[in-house]
């Protein structure tokens, strides 16, 4: 099968926007194609069966201001797996801020770097922002729910044919405009979903759990001292790690209606370690050295111990001072991760003492970290990550094993740039690391998406299998990799 399902039109188009041209170039259609009319390179494994799902931010409209690259309607592509077939989806998440600006023909909401331009109420932590649903994707309850990194309704869709189903019709409306933040966490023993959300009013954050049967049974408000910025939240198998950074908007701008990013570099970074279903005051606040974080690994328990892995940026903002005000140098600047040198990290919060042992455990700038789902909140020894390049592109992909300190490393050819690429159990593993990791490729010499195939024992080799996409694919934001048994057992 090779179908076009809808073809728009982007005008957003041309542009000079670093982020709507060359690997960001949004797609403008629609597709539906499925092998054998997908050209294969090598052979899609039959023992990996389930689907692959990669959200991004995909701009139709001229944007009201500067464009920025968070601000684009969500677009899910996926790939489903199955004995040893697959089908190859991409969808707009149709949410209700996509659907008004589809019958206006025009963009009614600005971005997160133009709030005041706003005429129209919003959604999302400033309240001005589309409702794009581009930041995130998971599985759970049957369904994948799409979020963005600003707080939006989380948006369910059909995990295999990507159709949008709309927020869910019981817990969405009593979480209203905040709804919940991107970086949600699934536990897969027990199916709990863990989220939180965030906001310029108290209260500034609130922390949530959904359960297996889709209900939301914990909903909280936490006490911080001011409006956070927050990305991430650990989860362990006990316990959730409430992230508040020395990153956020100047209090005293944000009081004046200004939205001004600041790194506070004497302010130590807090961190909140929150039983499962505990409140507010059951939290236990730990410090770190200043600092700001995107995304976490893992975070686990051991002894008195709750151990959190992850990217930790010590120097967020570059010196800007240099860069002409006008154009699109600073914005580069505050995105490029090779310049907020991200690099891994292990936070160590003894439970008993209050005490924080910090380490780094890499001095290369790397990002996007993924595990093996299954050892989600418990100790793992694995993690893949992506290489950086400048300008917030990923051209590689870093395995790190933590128990005998050795790496292994894929670099991308020339022209090609890596999605976050999660693991994907092999049918019948029982190893960590006995699986494969599944990402898109952006080829910019071809101008058509791949979808790629690593064997996560040995990603050095480069990608065991290769599905020729339909079309272009631009870089993204995040992954999921749910297995077909988790589908099945899902009730929708
Ligand atoms: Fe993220």
């Amino acid at each position: 099968m090779l179908e076009i399902q809808k073809k728009y039109t982007l005008s957003c188009l041309p542009s000079d926007n670093p982020y709507l041209t060359d690997g960001w170039q949004p797609c403008d259609t629609e597709w539906t194609a499925s092998t054998p009319d997908l050209k294969v390179i090598g052979d899609i494994p039959k023992d990996l069966n389930g689907v692959y799902l990669r959200n991004g931010h995909n701009q139709i409209h001229a944007s009201l201001g500067k464009y920025h690259p968070f601000d684009g309607d969500g677009m899910i592509h996926g790939v489903y797996f199955e004995n040893g077939k697959a089908t190859y989806r991409n969808r707009f998440v149709r949410t209700t801020g996509f659907l008004a600006e589809a019958a206006a023909g025009k963009s009614l909401w600005p971005g997160i770097i133009e709030p005041r331009r706003a005429v129209r109420r919003g959604w999302g932590s400033i309240g001005a922002m589309k409702d794009n649903a581009g930041t995130d994707v998971k599985v759970h309850a049957g369904r994948a729910l799409a979020a963005m990194s600003q707080c939006s309704e989380a948006y369910r869709l059909d995990p295999i044919t990507l159709d949008t189903l709309g927020p869910d019709p019981t817990w969405s409306r009593v979480l209203g405009e905040r709804g919940i933040c991107s970086h949600f966490k699934v536990d897969e023993h027990n199916q709990d979903l863990m989220f939180f959300n965030f906001g310029e009013q108290p209260p500034y954050f609130n922390y949530g759990v959904i359960n297996a049967a889709n209900q939301l049974v914990h909903y909280e408000p936490i006490e911080l001292p001011n409006a956070t910025w927050p990305h991430d939240l650990g989860m362990s198998e006990h316990y959730c790690v409430i992230h508040d950074l020395s990153m956020f908007f100047d209090p005293e701008g944000l009081k004046k209606g200004q939205h001004r990013l600041r790194f506070f570099r004497d302010r130590p970074a807090r961190f909140g370690v929150i039983p499962r279903y505990g409140k507010s005051q059951d939290v236990k606040w730990f410090e770190g050295i200043p600092c700001t974080v995107l995304h976490l690994a893992n975070t686990y328990e051991v002894g008195d111990e709750i151990v959190m892995e992850g990217g930790i940026k010590t120097n967020p903002v570059p010196d800007l001072s240099a860069l002409p005000k006008e154009g699109y140098a600073r914005m580069n600047a505050m995105l490029s991760l090779d310049l907020q040198k991200t690099r891994m990290h292990r936070w160590r919060f003894n439970m008993k003492t209050g005490q924080t042992l910090e380490e780094d455990l890499d001095d290369e700038v790397t990002e996007f970290p993924m595990i093996n789902g299954r050892t989600r909140g418990r100790p793992n020894r694995y993690v893949y990550n992506a290489l950086i390049k400048p300008k917030w592109q990923l051209d590689g992909l870093k395995k790190y094993d933590w128990k005998t300190g050795k790496t292994q490393r894929w670099q991308a050819p020339n022209g090609c740039f890596v999605s976050e690429a999660p693991f994907a159990s092999r049918d019948g593993a029982v190893e960590e690391d006995d699986g494969y990791l599944v990402t898109f490729i952006t080829n910019l010499n071809s101008g058509r998406g791949e979808c790629a195939i690593f064997n996560a024992r040995d990603i050095s080799t480069g990608p065991i299998c290769t599905i020729v996409l339909p079309g272009h694919i631009p870089m993204g934001a995040h992954a999921d990799w749910t297995s077909a048994t988790a589908l099945k057992s899902q009730p929708a």
